[in-house]
């Protein structure tokens, strides 16, 4: 049995005195068992029915970030751009809008961020020109789907999603409400019209992440432009791609001109490296398919204070903080009273615990002052002290190889290779045995 108010029809599987929906009277029994009014359902497709037409990418013409997103740009698309302020999301999306206009495309650039002379003096620095791109600034999301409706852009840029609103909907533009609503509607208008749609989404610098973050579940591609500003380097990272790859990685150099792509990022960092120095290893990491070699610097100094510093960039703090607990263990080596600083320089981020073994080697290098021959060095150091294999061994060899370093440094591959005789065969002296040798076997007999 269902009960039902007379007043607005509400149904509910218990009878109350009042209807909790517009407070009306009690509810009465429904006579007709209460079903639910029916409703349409949805239309079904067959697997073999469904898996029809291939992704098609349009290419935006710049190779970098073509590849990053596994071909270009997917009619109807959200892509969600994300980065810091001021590392160059705006000018990259310039330069993608002006080859798109320049392979004979229409974009729009909607958005109230900047005002159209700011767009148009950034464009003319850029030596870009186009009556094909068009400027919308404006701040009500409506009106810039109703623009982007009316002129079917081949992009859509919505630059930022912080600075655009949706007029019915409470909170502060950039507030999580107002994100979602506004990419809501724009993710909408790209499925209902076929327009591929790129959102700026800015990223706060301590990396708590204001909107982007709320939008990456709703979107199609979450693409991120990081890098060193001081090294001029920018890393265009695609972290999730419905149509594509992802984990590829795309170069850049923010030059006086824009973003130019960097075609060989390994000669590019290494054409900026002293190698030789303490604390200073190369690291072939592997983004996507290719090898990319990063120079991993450590530096360790007396602290001043009773609490040593542990400072880590580009690296996960955690697996640093386990390197120099296994090299304390199992090298022989003290860190105590010692701050510690690990970088990766360049403004690239390395998830792969292959690094372990260069943050090993920099740390001990810069550790004794010991100068190194260039050294590239891969491998992940467990926490009883062995070094295991990686993937893509012989690939880091022979990019390594392939730009000159002599010496390199991965695991032994006989299952048996430990961090003390990986830092020897980097050049590191290492003075007396780690773990006192029992029986040969490197292990401790316990006491009983
Ligand atoms: P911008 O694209 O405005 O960053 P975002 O949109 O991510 O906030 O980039 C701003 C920085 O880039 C600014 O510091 C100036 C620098 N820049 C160059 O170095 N060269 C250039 O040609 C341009 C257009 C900008
Ligand atoms: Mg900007």
């Amino acid at each position: 049995m269902r009960y039902r108010c007379d007043a607005c029809g509400h149904d509910s599987a218990k009878w109350m005195g009042f209807c909790p929906r517009c407070g009306g009277p009690a509810l009465v029994e429904a006579r007709d068992g209460g079903s639910r009014p029916a409703r349409s359902a949805a239309s079904l497709v067959s697997l073999s029915e469904a898996a029809a037409a291939p992704v098609r990418h349009r290419p935006i013409g710049i190779g970098e970030i073509d590849r990053v997103l596994g071909g270009g740009l997917v009619p109807g698309a959200v892509l969600l751009l994300g980065g810091e302020p001021g590392v160059g999301k705006s000018t990259l999306l310039l330069q993608v809008a002006a080859s798109l206009v320049d392979a004979g495309g229409t974009v729009l650039i909607a958005g109230a961020e900047e005002s159209s002379d700011q767009v148009a003096l950034r464009a003319a620095r850029l030596g870009i020109d186009g009556s094909r791109l068009l400027l919308a600034a404006e701040r009500d999301v409506d009106a810039i789907v109703a623009a982007s409706a009316e002129v079917s852009p081949d992009l859509l840029v919505v630059d930022s999603i912080q600075a655009v609103a949706a007029r019915e909907v409470g909170g502060t533009p950039g507030g999580v409400a107002q994100v979602r609503e506004t990419a809501a509607r724009l993710i909408h208008h790209a499925k209902d019209e076929g327009v591929p749609v790129v959102l700026v989404g800015h990223v706060t610098k301590d990396g708590g992440i204001a909107g982007p973050k709320v939008l990456e579940h709703a979107v199609d591609v979450v693409a991120y432009l990081e890098g060193d500003v001081e090294l001029g380097l920018r890393v265009l990272r695609c972290l999730k791609n419905r149509f594509g790859a992802t984990h590829q990685v795309g170069m850049f150099e923010m030059g006086d001109s824009g973003l130019t792509e960097v075609p060989d990022p390994s000669g590019w960092l290494l054409a900026r490296w002293r190698g030789g120095q303490p604390g200073s290893v190369a690291f072939p990491a592997v983004d996507g398919r290719r090898p990319v070699l990063v120079e991993v610097q450590a530096l360790v100094a007396g602290s001043g204070t009773p609490q040593p510093r542990r400072s880590v960039r580009g690296l996960e703090a955690a697996r640093v903080h386990q390197v120099v607990a296994v090299l304390e263990r199992h090298a022989g080596v003290s860190f105590a009273g010692k701050d510690i600083y690990v970088n990766v320089v360049g403004g690239l981020r390395i998830a792969e615990p292959a690094a372990d073994l260069p943050v090993a080697v920099a740390l001990v290098s810069s550790l004794q002052g010991a100068g190194l021959a260039p050294v590239a060095a891969w491998g992940e150091v467990g926490l009883t002290g062995e070094v295991r294999a990686v993937s893509h061994g012989e690939r880091r060899a022979a990019e390594a190889a392939r730009l000159g370093i002599g010496t390199v440094v991965g695991p032994a591959g006989n299952g048996d290779d430990r961090i003390d005789g990986a830092l020897r065969r980097a050049g590191l002296s290492l003075g007396r045995p780690a773990v006192s040798l029992a029986g040969g076997s490197g292990v401790v007999p316990s006491p009983e």
